[in-house]
């Protein structure tokens, strides 16, 4: 018998529990120092899921940082599921909203490349996919280690549908 095609749909979270057993999942890229943050940004930013047959595999936690402009604040996806379109769909139908609501920016804090990091240059590949460019890197960014130098990823909106 054929199995079914699993539904990928992209949601409002409701169990935040969820989106943190996401992010304990990756430790290279959230800290117990980051996962704190994220649980306080989780009160007032807002959360996107990717559902997989109704459970979450993903998140995407935006900031409105100014009347036009968005930030990424946080994002993952569950390592089994990455490289799959996941991220790719998630991002795009959550910016889409807010494209449709006259956001005409977005732009993301991510490891730079400076830091050799292998795990990060996958995450910039990521973001330069969907439309982002590279503006600059800063070190120390504020609240930031010297060893965790900051790169400013950004993009118009709306992003391209292809
Ligand atoms: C970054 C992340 C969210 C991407 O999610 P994903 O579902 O794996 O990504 P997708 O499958 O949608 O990939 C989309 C595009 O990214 C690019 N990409 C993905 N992996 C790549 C890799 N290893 N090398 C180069 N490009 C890559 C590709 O262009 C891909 O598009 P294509 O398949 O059409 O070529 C996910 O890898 C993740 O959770 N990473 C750890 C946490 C993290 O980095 N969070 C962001 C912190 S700022």
């Amino acid at each position: 018998m054929i199995k079914p095609k699993k539904q990928l749909s992209i949601e409002i979270v409701k169990d935040k529990s969820s989106v943190l057993a996401i992010a304990r999942s990756l430790p290279h890229f959230f800290s117990n120092e980051g996962l704190a943050s994220m649980t306080k940004d989780l009160k007032t930013h807002i959360l996107r899921g990717a559902f997989m047959d109704n459970t979450l595999v993903g998140f995407v936690i935006l900031r409105k940082a100014d009347m036009r402009s968005l930030e990424i604040s946080w994002l993952a996806i569950l390592p089994s599921y990455q490289n799959q379109g996941i991220g790719k769909k998630l991002v795009k139908e959550s910016l889409k909203y807010f494209t449709d609501k006259k956001y005409i920016v977005c732009y993301v804090k991510t490891l730079a490349e400076t830091a050799n990091d292998d795990g990060y240059a996958k995450t910039r590949a990521f973001y330069k996919s969907l439309g982002f460019q590279a503006l600059e890197i800063i070190n120390p960014y504020p609240g930031w280690s010297d060893e965790n130098p900051c790169q400013i990823l950004a993009t118009a909106l709306p992003l391209s549908q292809k």
